[in-house]
């Protein structure tokens, strides 16, 4: 044996040695027990455009691990990160891990101090959730129901006047419904809405502001990308300035004819209307202004992608728009102006209905997937995985994969609202597998307002109202796929990448 060949031995091992080292440094991060890479398309698509996932890919990995946890590599937070879809492991962890730094983007746009970016141990989030869970208290979202029909109302007469003489229109959704929506959300809020911005300029500064600070946290291995200047940074700028500008003026609008009882008293926490003068510390201006762009965000837009989701199925299946409205006539009559509380339990007690809600939420949840970082020194195990989670990794709760379990869901992509009467349902095995609003202690304040207002809007709106889609529905199984665009954090339907358009005509009822 010559003493080059040798060399080469002895130097090709040093080298694998060091290269196996290096890979399980970098491995170790995650834990790879189980590290399953996505497939090259899905990796290839985080990495070349890091601001967006899809979805399907990740639903057909879960299908094809059995919905059991599994390791993929988030080139936006430069990590390995747990994915989870199975409900024993999604409660697992949603009741016991909090956000961590997995939501620092959107801190860039609605600031530290509001519930949705607080720490959970943190005693200001502690003790402003416990005084805010009061304004939704379930008598006081009954009474709100009231308002939401009265914007419903207007919505549905603003629209009959545009199909006027039995014509077929063609609308975009988005418009008609944010202005809608804002005014009701901002209405049993106690807000006030100033007339600049507008309300469109709010909710796309909303969506920019998401991507802007979306791209902003992208980084590779561990390296900001962030840039000080650029269009980017611009946007974001921007785009802040909008929210921020709004939020000022409805709390400067606001303040003078405050009810006591209403959100912002509770958010302003004050006995006195005139809490926020200038005697009051910048601190707590902020931390109020915060609060009140949390709300409008997370009040927002994940009701609006909601409706938008559900008139989009229902626009593909006529049959069942007649069959909604019957049962909604048989509750109250269409020329019914203002909704009081006994309607307001009839409405929410309709079966079909609340079906269509329930179905486009589980098909379409807003918000599809959300984060949590596991805390602690010893980590986590997942009883239905059997995989251990160690500490600090960021997991990612995919309720889109979830809620589209074919076990618990027969035909899981079709829209099939008859699926939530109680006899498909009588082992609660589809309710344990629906989470839209996520759950334990971090789960959506607003919850029971957003089930009331989608139902209050639904009602009022195919009472009246027939929707038709653009085209004759392209997708299989009526599931609406093709519209599907996600911004960061909510998921939107989108036609030929504008806001969502339909055909509506007055409702002609047949006796
Ligand atoms: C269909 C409508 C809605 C859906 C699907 C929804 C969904 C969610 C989800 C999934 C979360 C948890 C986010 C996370 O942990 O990352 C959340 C949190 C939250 N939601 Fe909603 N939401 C809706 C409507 C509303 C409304 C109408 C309001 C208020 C008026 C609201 C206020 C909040 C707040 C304040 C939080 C933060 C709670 C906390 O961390 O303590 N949401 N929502």
């Amino acid at each position: 044996m010559s003493a080059e060949f040798l060399c080469v031995v002895a130097v090709s091992l040093v080298v694998a040695v060091a290269t196996w080292a290096a890979i399980h440094k970098i491995l170790r991060r995650g834990q790879p027990q189980l590290v399953l890479l996505m497939p090259r398309k899905s990796i290839l698509s985080q990495i070349v455009s890091p601001s967006s996932y899809s979805l399907d890919d990740f639903c057909k990995q879960a299908n094809a691990f059995q919905f059991k946890a599994f390791w993929y590599f988030n080139a936006r937070m430069a990590r390995w990160c747990a994915h989870v879809s199975h409900p024993d492991d999604v409660s697992t962890i949603l009741l016991s891990c909090d956000k961590g730094d997995a939501y620092a983007d959107v801190s860039l746009f609605l600031g530290s101090h509001g519930l949705l970016t607080l720490p959970l141990a943190n005693a200001e989030y502690c003790y402003q959730r416990r005084k805010m869970q009061r304004a939704f208290a379930p008598n006081l979202v009954r009474g709100m129901a009231t308002t939401f029909g009265k914007h419903a109302s207007a919505l549905r007469n603003r629209w009959l006047a545009k199909t006027n003489n039995g014509s077929i229109v063609t609308t975009v959704l988005y418009y008609d419904i944010s202005e809608s929506l804002v005014a009701a959300l901002c209405e049993i809020s106690g807000f006030s809405i100033p007339s600049s911005p507008s309300i469109r300029d709010v909710a796309s500064a909303f969506r920019r502001a998401a991507a802007a600070g979306h791209r902003r946290s992208v980084s590779v291995f561990g390296i900001s990308l962030s840039r000080s200047g650029g269009n980017n940074s611009k946007s974001l700028e921007d785009a802040t300035q909008v929210i921020q500008s709004f939020a000022e003026k409805i709390v400067a609008l606001s303040l003078p004819s405050l009810d006591t009882g209403c959100l912002l008293s509770r958010i302003c926490d004050e006995d006195s209307p005139d809490s926020l003068s200038p005697a009051r510390t910048q601190e707590k201006r902020n931390q109020v202004l915060d609060h009140v762009k949390t709300f409008l965000f997370a009040g927002f837009e994940t009701t609006m992608n909601s409706l938008l989701w559900s008139i989009l199925l229902l626009s593909n299946d006529t049959g069942l728009q007649t069959d909604l409205a019957a049962e909604i006539n048989s509750a109250f009559p269409p020329s019914l102006t203002t909704l009081d509380v006994s309607h307001v339990d009839l409405i929410r007690s309709l079966p079909l209905l609340r079906g269509v809600v329930k179905e486009a939420l589980r098909l379409f949840p807003p918000a599809p997937i959300i984060f949590r970082t596991v805390g602690g020194s010893s980590g986590l195990h997942l009883p239905h995985s059997n995989v251990h989670i160690p500490s600090k990794t960021v997991v990612a709760v995919d309720l889109f994969s979830m809620q589209r379990n074919p076990t618990a869901f027969p035909n899981p992509t079709s829209f099939c609202p008859q699926r939530w009467q109680h006899e498909c349902n009588i082992s609660g095995d589809m309710d344990k597998h629906m989470a839209p609003f996520s759950s334990g202690a971090r789960a959506c304040l607003g919850r029971d307002a957003a089930m009331t207002e989608l139902m209050v809007f639904i009602a009022t709106l195919v009472q009246s109202i027939k929707f038709d889609p653009l085209r004759p529905h392209l997708g299989g199984d009526n599931d609406c796929i093709e519209y599907m665009k996600t911004h960061h954090v909510t998921l939107a339907p989108e036609f030929e990448g504008q806001p969502l358009r339909l055909k509506i005509s007055q409702r002609i009822v047949t006796p």
